[in-house]
């Protein structure tokens, strides 16, 4: 049965014979020459994925005799590439590729060319999509390389297998009988992410253990980097502050210490020794109980470069994480990382990194963007999305999270006037920066399926897409996803897809709509919670419901967090006439009789809001009912009840705020709602 464990590289029979007919005339057989691990996956994967698609055993060939030869190569390793002068590879870098359709020897070929062989890799993931999407493959000229350097996962995956905020199951990585045993899976796990261009993954929890970093899990890290690297990947450890102390036998983790640089600097040399192309460490410093710097009287610049020195001889990076909140006693929540890091900017060594995540509070919903974003143009920032939904429903509710990705990385900060788009920022095109990168915390498992909902895999596919191209389209990503993943017939396309574009929006209407934020289950960060309170706590604090209104003023007349924004933006945000319905309670403490564009108080237009993202979810039930001669019995029916036990958490969501939010409102439900007894 179908369950999911191929993901988008199912290769299912193109069943429109003339479809077929014509890919068929088109890749007969493959040429190329050398044998980098790398090639041989590309041969691979192109073997089994025209054996799959079209039926046929593509022969491996030396020279291009026949029409219908795919030729695959590099300049350096195929004389017959290098014979082609292929303009387009100048600009392509280490990574680009392009497929081109072509005579050579008065046969027509289909030439997948680049500089180096991951290149090569990825071209024929790209060609392969092609045909699982059913474009046509013929008088190709894709020229493709990515906006983005480092693109990376981050698993939150601790060393007794649990994974933090983890819903597919437990950790992927089998610490127990690594580095013997290697899981046939993590050649999988490298194949899915190749096929959409994750060049890196940071294999353990930002809570770090600093027993990762020691000589038995090296070892084991250094195996699993031996099955990733065919496939362009990068493993990165997260390092613990306080590792020099826990591991290293020494009294402090001062980062000044020469005994403490010198500890860091041979542990890196060690991990050198075991990975010679480890990518760098993740730190989490100071943020949320985890050590830092800050505990010696030192700054975030100063942990970080001192770790950054260690690397620099290797080329490794550090990605230094900006969330941190609970430093500065009494202010705003939202205005601490930029308070914090704003003032560092221009003084990160080269080969450093500033990961801050999408949002100023922690991957709500929906929140404004970073302020971080735009303001320090000294530095290079690098972008975190959450991929597994802490707060959108784990891996029950189906939400596409492209759009998500897309708002963020479409919104101008204006740090360099208009069109200064967060995207640029990451790209590291707005200052030229030297390096690049963006990750996403993965939602990657053990489930058979890998990610526990079935469509919880287009959000690793998106994010993926999206980071390779940060312009990329949310809806072409799900269109591909779907074809590939699904079906490509149009009748369960078509609606499917235009509820996965709805579906963030819809969860947050009946989680947190308006520019509502972090009222969830305090505990669990599951279901509603306004009125949660656990020990340092309060959910209260970030609504601040009151008899008069509802939402957190961060006006010039409240908190202020909108002075970090550059003027366009602040100035949008701080007029209640101007701020986004969308942003409203995020940024002003809102009366309930307010009138809001629609015409509706703000207490009806909320009641409206939740009740509008259950029915959604009702539709969407109804138009996967009648999906289901179009998918497979197993998938069918997981999404079926998943889809139920997400319209009755919706609703649970919906009566429970909506109910509480009454008690300060004192305002009756508008005409024509009710909630269930
Ligand atoms: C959230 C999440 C934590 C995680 C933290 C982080 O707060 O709930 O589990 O450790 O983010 O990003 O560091």
């Amino acid at each position: 049965a179908e369950n999911g464990y191929d993901l988008w590289l199912r290769y299912k029979p193109v069943h429109e014979t003339s479809l077929k007919n014509n890919y068929q005339s088109v890749i007969k057989q493959i040429s190329a020459s050398g044998n980098s691990a790398s090639l041989i996956a590309a041969i691979t994967e192109l073997q089994i994925g025209m054996k799959g698609l079209l039926n046929v055993s593509l022969p491996h060939v030396k020279t291009v005799n026949v029409n219908g030869t795919l030729l695959l190569g590099t300049p350096s390793t195929n004389a017959a590439i290098a014979r082609l002068n292929l303009a387009e590879l100048k600009d392509l870098g280490k990574e680009g590729y392009l497929i081109k359709s072509l005579q050579i020897n008065r046969r027509s070929c289909t030439v997948i060319a680049s500089n180096t062989d991951i290149g090569l890799l990825y071209g024929s993931y790209h060609l392969l999509r092609l045909i699982q999407t059913r474009h046509s493959i013929q008088k190709l000229l894709i020229v493709e390389k990515p906006k983005i350097q480092l693109r990376v996962l981050n698993h939150w995956d601790n060393l007794n297998g649990t994974v933090e905020r983890g819903y597919a199951g437990s950790s992927l990585w089998d610490w127990q009988r690594l580095p013997g045993y290697l899981d046939p899976r993590y050649t999988d796990y490298a194949r899915a992410n190749a096929s959409i261009g994750i060049n890196g993954t940071v294999i353990n929890n930002v809570n770090a253990s600093a027993k990762s970093l020691t000589k038995t899990y090296l070892l084991k890290a250094a195996a699993l980097a031996d099955v990733f690297r065919p496939y362009g990947i990068k493993v990165y450890l997260t390092a613990r502050f306080s590792a020099p102390i826990e591991i290293g036998g020494l009294k402090t983790a001062d980062p000044l210490d020469p005994e403490v640089i010198k500890w860091w600097k041979l542990k890196v040399d060690e991990i050198y020794r075991y990975i010679p192309d480890f990518g760098g460490f993740l730190v989490k410093a100071n943020s949320e109980g985890q050590p830092g710097p800050q505990d010696y009287k030192r700054s975030h610049a100063e942990g970080a470069n001192m770790m950054a020195d260690a690397l620099a001889p290797h080329n490794g990076v550090v990605m230094w994480r900006a969330f941190v909140y609970e430093n500065i006693k009494g202010e705003d929540r939202a205005k601490q990382a930029y308070q914090e890091f704003k003032k560092f900017d221009g003084d990160f060594k080269s080969n450093v990194l500033l990961q801050p995540k999408n949002g100023p509070i922690d991957f709500q919903p929906r929140e404004p963007f970073h302020p971080l974003f735009g303001a320090m143009s000294k530095t290079q920032l690098m972008l975190e999305f959450q991929i597994t939904q802490e707060y959108l429903g784990f891996a029950t509710h189906l939400v596409y999270l492209a759009p998500m990705f897309k708002e963020t990385l479409s919104t101008d900060t204006y740090a360099k006037g208009k069109g200064s788009t967060i995207a640029k920022i990451v790209e590291g095109k707005l200052e030229s920066h030297q390096i690049s990168g963006i990750a996403g915390v993965a939602n990657i498992g053990s489930d058979i399926n890998w990610t526990g909902h079935p469509f919880a895999q287009s959000n690793w596919y998106a994010f993926g897409r999206m980071a390779w191209n940060p312009e990329a389209s949310p809806e072409t990503i799900a269109d591909d996803w779907l074809k590939m993943t699904f079906s490509t017939d149009p009748s369960f396309v078509v609606p499917v897809k235009e509820y996965m574009l709805a579906s963030r929006e819809h969860a947050v209407h009946y989680m947190m709509p308006l520019g509502l934020n972090h009222i969830m289950n305090l505990g669990t960060h599951y279901g509603p919670g306004p009125w949660d309170k656990i020990p340092g706590w309060n959910a209260h604090d970030y609504h601040l419901a009151d008899a008069e209104g509802l939402g957190v003023d961060r006006t010039d007349k409240g908190s202020n967090a909108v002075e970090q924004y550059f003027p366009e933006v602040r100035q949008k945000y701080n007029d209640i006439k101007s701020i986004p319905p969308e942003l409203l309670l995020w940024f002003h403490h809102v009366p309930w009789k307010y009138r809001m564009p629609t015409g509706k108080s703000l207490w009806e237009e909320l009641v409206y809001t939740y009740y509008s993202g259950v029915s959604a979810v009702e539709k969407m039930q109804n138009t996967w009912d009648g999906l289901k001669d179009k998918v497979d019995p197993l998938r069918f029916v997981q999404v079926k009840q998943l889809l139920a036990e997400q319209q009755r958490e919706a609703a649970w969501w919906r009566d429970g705020s909506v109910l509480y939010f009454q008690t300060y409102s004192k305002m009756p439900l508008p005409q024509g709602f009710k909630v269930p007894a």
